[in-house]
């Protein structure tokens, strides 16, 4: 496995890997300014040539968000979102930002095992965040070298 800087040109293959899991999530245009905003970390994980795995974060100047992490079904648990976020982790600490936050939904508990695992404390709850009504959980990592 190979994690790599994703770009714009990867775009489509970002696209195709979340729509899997969230059909109604990234567009094109979301991902293009996020892209061209500066503030978007965007790692991939490749297998050959096939990306298998993306995560995103928006970095602001106190703290980072956890937009997303997406691992293709057929290279799950592998350990491969394990290394998507803990690069992305030094990616954010090497930006001056040692604080990351994440929604995730309350029943996602592949997620919520993976978070938890990688030292994710859910701070608060929101109730009802989804359109779906279901809760998420805001998690937060202190990042310390
Ligand atoms: C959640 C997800 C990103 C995990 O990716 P992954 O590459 O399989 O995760 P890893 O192999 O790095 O797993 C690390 C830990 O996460 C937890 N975990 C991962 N999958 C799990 C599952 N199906 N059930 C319970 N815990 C799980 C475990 O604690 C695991 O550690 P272990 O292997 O020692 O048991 C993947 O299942 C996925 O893409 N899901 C759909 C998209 C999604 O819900 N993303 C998160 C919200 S944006």
């Amino acid at each position: 496995m190979n994690i790599f800087l994703l770009s714009e040109k990867d775009i489509p293959n970002i696209l195709a890997l979340y729509k899997k899991d969230f059909p109604d999530g990234w567009t094109e245009n979301m991902l293009r300014s996020g892209f061209n905003g500066g503030r978007l970390i965007a790692l991939g994980a490749k297998n050959g040539n096939n990306l298998i795995g993306v995560i995103t974060a928006s970095v602001g100047l106190d703290d980072a968000d956890i937009e997303g992490v997406v691992i293709d079904s057929a290279f799950r648990k592998n350990g491969v979102a394990t290394a998507l976020i803990e690069e992305v982790e030094k990616q954010i600490f090497n930006n001056g930002v040692n604080k990351i936050l994440l929604e995730v939904r309350e029943g996602n508990i592949p997620a919520r095992s993976l978070y938890e695992k990688l030292g994710f404390k859910t701070i608060s709850v929101r109730k009802k965040y989804y359109a779906d009504g279901e809760n998420a959980l805001v998690m937060l990592k202190e990042l310390s070298e």
